[in-house]
């Protein structure tokens, strides 16, 4: 029977035990999937000590993954990139390390728009923490010619713009509005949009109305953000999507089967929320 778990500190919080477990279930794995409270000063023992633990690999939440990508032996472009890691695996007796926030969120987005490149404008991305650089880079892969970053503390975007070369742009946060009208997708990575971390203060007026708006902040589901967004006229997606997405690459590498995300999964989720 393979074991699969998720480390963080703190890890009540996770959701990925229910998209797992359901998948398990759905797909009659013998297998198990657990939640370990894991303190930041055990993080090395515990990975290290993984297969002793009877673990195939895990997942990692916040705040260690960094801490995860730094422990792997071997990392897949997707962590080296956002030099974080959220997914690993054992290879033999190594320990491989993906960041598969990337493939979540880009996978969503075309399966829910699949014209998200409706209109030429670039892509404007709010926040230059981790969950920004991977959908920076999602969209690069994608081949989208100009991605705006707008951050509270520009130093950090412009970290990211140098990090990318010249299709990235840090902007000042202050310009988040004026500066994004013209975007054909605007995503917010930052955690403002959280119930009770305060609002975004976006003014939506005047944007393209082919302009996506998408959030990776899926508590609520419906975040004041993506309502204004919508009382524009505008298409979003939510974060949700993303969250069970960047579970299918961990799901197969640990139990060997490609798994789907479905409706029924989605409202087990949204269930929860
Ligand atoms: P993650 O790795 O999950 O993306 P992070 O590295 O902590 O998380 O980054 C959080 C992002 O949210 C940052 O861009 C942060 O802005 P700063 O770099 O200025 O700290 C942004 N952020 C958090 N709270 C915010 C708020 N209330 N308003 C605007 N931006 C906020």
């Amino acid at each position: 029977m393979n074991r699969a778990c998720v480390i963080g500190w703190p890890v009540e919080h996770s959701r990925s035990p229910l998209i797992h477990g359901y998948w398990l279930k759905e797909y009659g794995i013998d297998g198990s999937y657990t939640k370990e409270a894991v303190r930041a000063e055990e993080v090395a023992e515990f990975l290290r000590g993984l297969k002793e633990r009877g673990f195939v690999g895990c997942n990692v939440t916040v705040p260690h993954k960094e801490m995860a990508f730094a422990i792997a032996e071997e990392a897949e472009e997707s962590a080296r990139v956002v030099q974080a890691a959220n997914t690993l695996w054992l290879e033999g007796d190594r320990l491989f390390a993906a960041n598969t926030d990337t493939y979540g969120f880009m996978t969503y987005l075309s399966h829910s728009v699949p014209d998200w490149r409706a209109h030429d404008g670039p892509v404007c991305v709010l926040g230059a923490g981790g969950a920004a650089r991977a959908i920076v880079y999602g969209f690069l892969d994608a081949g989208v010619d100009e991605v705006r970053v707008f951050n509270r503390t520009r130093s950090r975007a412009e970290a990211i713009a140098e990090q990318f070369g010249p299709r990235v742009k840090a902007f000042d946060w202050t310009n988040r509005s004026d500066g994004a009208r013209d975007a054909c997708v605007l995503v917010n990575t930052t955690a403002a949009g959280l119930k009770g971390a305060g609002t975004l203060g976006m003014d939506f007026g005047g944007f393209n109305q082919d302009c996506v708006v998408a959030d990776i902040v899926y508590v609520p589901l419906e975040t004041e953000f993506l309502a204004q967004a919508r009382a524009q006229g505008l298409r979003t997606v939510d974060g949700l999507g993303m969250l069970l997405h960047q579970a299918v690459p961990g799901f197969e590498k640990w139990f060997g089967v490609r798994p789907q995300v479905t409706d029924k999964l989605r409202a087990v989720l949204v269930a929860d929320i």
